[in-house]
């Protein structure tokens, strides 16, 4: 599947680039968490890839579950509604949780899903997030383990999608209107 004009991909990081983060915030977290039986909680499903990398460079046993969120909207406009879709089935109380996000952008994710589990008391919270757009957020996030702080452009690519496609590929690119564009960009 090829990206239709007048959009085009252009590679923002490498696979290097990406596994060097990756090192770097598995070394940090193996570090902050040993000794301390940590849950690893990924955000479907952009999460997988990125999560998948980064407890395999673990030197720390973890184990592992995920959440499902989703936005209601018409269509490309989020609402600011995030509805849990997916709960995790491990034990959640006195744990030390680790949420796993690709991204952050608006914050609104991230933020209903620290109030799911802030209702479950765990022994503390904390947030991994290979990308974050500051440009974008519309409330308050602590990210304790950020990889790249980005630009506001639209990414896909290692677990990211635009309409599903593109999770697969093993780089990170922005999607960019096509130099030749002329009024068929987009209006959003
Ligand atoms: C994307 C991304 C984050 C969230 C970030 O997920 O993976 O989970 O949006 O946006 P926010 O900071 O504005 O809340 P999406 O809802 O597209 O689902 P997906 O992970 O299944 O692609
Ligand atoms: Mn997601
Ligand atoms: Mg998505």
């Amino acid at each position: 599947l090829a990206v239709k004009p007048p959009f085009e991909l252009k590679r923002l990081y490498s696979r290097e680039e990406i596994s060097e983060v990756v090192r770097r915030l598995s070394a940090q977290i193996s570090r902050d968490f040993a000794g301390k039986d940590p849950l690893v909680v990924g955000v479907l499903k952009g999460s997988v890839i990125f999560l998948s990398d980064l407890v395999r460079e673990l030197s720390i046993p973890t184990e592992i579950d995920f959440i499902g969120t989703s936005s209601y909207g018409n269509g490309t406009t989020s609402t600011g509604q995030i509805k849990i879709t997916a709960e995790p089935t491990a034990r959640l109380a006195g744990r030390h949780i680790l949420i796993i996000e690709d991204i952050v952008d608006t914050g609104l994710c991230i933020e209903a899903i620290m109030k799911y589990f802030s209702k479950h008391k765990p022994a503390s919270i904390s947030i991994c997030a290979l990308m974050d757009k500051p440009a974008r957020h519309q409330v308050r996030v602590k990210i304790a383990y950020s990889g790249f702080t980005i630009p506001d452009k639209f990414v896909v690519g290692y677990g990211l999608d635009f309409s599903q496609h593109y999770r697969h590929l093993p780089e990170i690119f922005t999607m960019e209107e096509a130099p030749d564009a002329g009024q068929l960009a987009s209006d959003d």
